[in-house]
């Protein structure tokens, strides 16, 4: 069964731009991206969009569908009704280059910024037996696709262009938590949280979590836990003894 939808879809560069009403077929058991494609073999041959995957793997298509962070691989039209229009917007916390697309390299920066899984030294490949429960902490996390929807959706950033530089985001202080939870990693990578990837300016909103494709419960099991290794490592009374005593004998 098919009708023709009504859709309003973000056109423009980093100069100007604007919202274009459209027209287009809709078939049973299509998905968003489905349209674009439409529209681009139609209508607008020269209209951009990113993907790669079209089966929500790649991370590539996020955009904003009816203002909420979506994949377009992933959202079915059947979620909507024949007479609504839809409308396609941009990731609006990054620049846009063109149309749908949008310049994501703020994310790769700030996942340069965290250092490395760290081993310590000496131990060999296969010297070390991990328990399964510390294997299934961190896996959870390793589902990421770096979509960067959640990265879109937190005010932190979204609403404030000039927190970009202190707040890595959701996406990476999960990165941040999952190295720090790994048994193995010497690194203390509780002072770079507090202080160069701001995981104080996180107010617990949950936003990054509704929006996540994966259904990675980023704030309840990343972000709330490396709130409290933080509040550990500074504000329980014994350790802070102990850094006293360690900061007199340097
Ligand atoms: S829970 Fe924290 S990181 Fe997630 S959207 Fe809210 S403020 Fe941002
Ligand atoms: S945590 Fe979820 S929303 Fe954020 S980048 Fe990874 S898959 Fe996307
Ligand atoms: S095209 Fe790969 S996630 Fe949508």
């Amino acid at each position: 069964m098919s009708y023709q939808g009504s859709f309003r879809v973000w056109r423009g560069d980093d100069q100007s731009g604007g919202l274009v009403d459209y027209r287009v077929e809709v078939n049973e058991g299509e998905v968003v991206l489905d349209i674009i494609h439409r529209l681009q073999a139609t209508q607008a041959p020269d209209l951009a969009v990113r993907w790669n995957c079209k089966a929500g793997k790649c991370g590539s298509c996020s955009a904003e569908i009816n203002g909420k962070p979506r994949l377009l691989c992933m959202t079915r039209m059947s979620t909507f009704t024949e007479d609504e229009t839809i409308t396609v917007t941009p990731l609006r916390t990054f620049p846009v280059e063109k149309d749908l697309v949008t310049d994501v390299s703020f994310n790769y920066e700030k996942s340069r910024e965290i250092p490395a899984f760290a081993p310590p030294e000496g131990v060999a490949p296969g010297d070390y037996r991990m328990s399964q429960w510390d294997v299934e902490r961190s896996q959870e996390f390793r589902k990421c696709i770096e979509c960067f929807l959640c990265q879109d959706v937190c005010h932190v950033v979204r609403d404030h262009e000039d927190n970009k530089q202190h707040f890595a985001g959701p996406r990476f202080l999960m990165r941040i938590t999952e190295l720090d939870m790994h048994p193995l990693d010497a690194a203390d990578r509780r002072e770079a949280a507090r202080t160069e990837h701001g995981i104080g300016w996180c107010n617990i909103t949950k936003c990054c979590t509704e929006v996540c494709p994966e259904h990675i419960k980023i704030t309840d099991n990343a972000l709330i836990p490396l709130k409290e290794r933080v509040a550990d490592r500074y504000y329980d009374p014994i350790v802070w003894l102990g850094n006293k005593i360690r900061r007199r004998s340097t």
